[in-house]
């Protein structure tokens, strides 16, 4: 039998909990392993960063992370982060890294009626590599897009039990569905981690035949490939919470603590992480 240490070890990385929808993926693939989940809750919401921030931040936090907890692979649980610092990340670390970016090519795929919707935060809808996925994969599309900050608070409320009235959770959805051409919409990608959280919340906001989609499974099947683990139902699923690491107080913190041991991170540790982007 093998021990718990033989077991691949995988850390999901975000900025705050969205992460954690990678990790529900990770566990309905059937990853067999240990999951350690880290936070970036001294620098949340990445959203509003600057790209020179990031960039410096990132890939640093995500070596310091790979030294602090020596997983065998490790995801980058934000589109955020992913569509900017990705690369420059995978030449700082000596293991396997998996990043998450808009589900834009699937939505593509499966419109109807050519009329797609990205939602995802506004640093996210900036990024040259989202207007390239637009170019490769949806040049047949019309792709309307809206940038929203409050739907990733709204989303880390939600997860830990905060009253969060559907009205606003709806609103950030008529942004989207309210531009010329909404309403023919029936693809709405969710570009941010965060928003699956909020999907059932969504689903009854929206029209009756407009389908969410985001990146989740992929990024779960991708771990999976990369580890040579078979998928498996859900039901054999035997993804173990191992630690979760934070890095800094800030208002998010608290509910990260809570979100995390709903999940089964019972064990939290505060990195010790020293920012480049402060000492610029
Ligand atoms: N969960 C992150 C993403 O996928 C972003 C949330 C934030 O703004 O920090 O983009």
């Amino acid at each position: 039998m093998s021990s718990r240490d033989d077991l691949p070890h995988c850390v999901v990385f975000d900025s705050g909990m969205g992460g954690l929808t990678i990790v529900q993926e990770l566990a309905a693939v059937g990853f067999a392993g240990r999951v350690s989940y880290a936070a970036d809750t001294g620098f949340f919401p990445y959203g509003e960063k600057s790209d020179e921030d990031l960039i410096r931040r990132v890939p640093a936090l995500c070596r310091a992370l790979v030294e602090a907890a020596d997983p065998d692979i490790l995801v980058i649980a934000c589109n955020t982060a992913s569509t900017l610092a990705l690369e420059v990340t995978r030449a700082v670390v000596d293991i396997p890294v998996v990043g998450t970016v808009p589900a834009i090519k699937p939505a593509a795929k499966a419109t109807q009626t050519g009329v797609i919707g990205v939602l995802a935060t506004p640093g996210t809808l900036r990024r040259a590599y989202t207007q390239a996925l637009v170019d490769a994969f949806a040049r047949h599309c019309r792709v309307l897009s809206h940038g929203s900050l409050k739907l990733v608070e709204l989303a880390e409320r939600f997860q830990v039990g905060e009253a969060v009235e559907r009205e606003e959770i709806c609103g950030e959805l008529e942004a989207l569905l309210s531009q010329s051409g909404g309403d023919e919409m029936d693809q709405i990608v969710l570009a941010c981690t965060h928003f699956p959280l909020l999907r059932q919340e969504l689903v009854a906001c929206a029209l009756e035949g407009v389908n969410f989609i985001d990146s989740g499974q992929a990024i779960a099947r991708r771990v999976m490939s990369l580890l040579g683990q078979d998928l498996r139902a859900s039901s054999e699923a035997s993804l173990s919470p191992d630690r979760l690491l934070t890095t800094g107080a800030s208002p998010s913190l608290e509910r990260m603590i809570k979100a995390g041991a709903m999940s089964g991170f019972t064990e939290h540790h505060q990195i010790d992480f020293d920012d480049p982007a402060s000492r610029a």
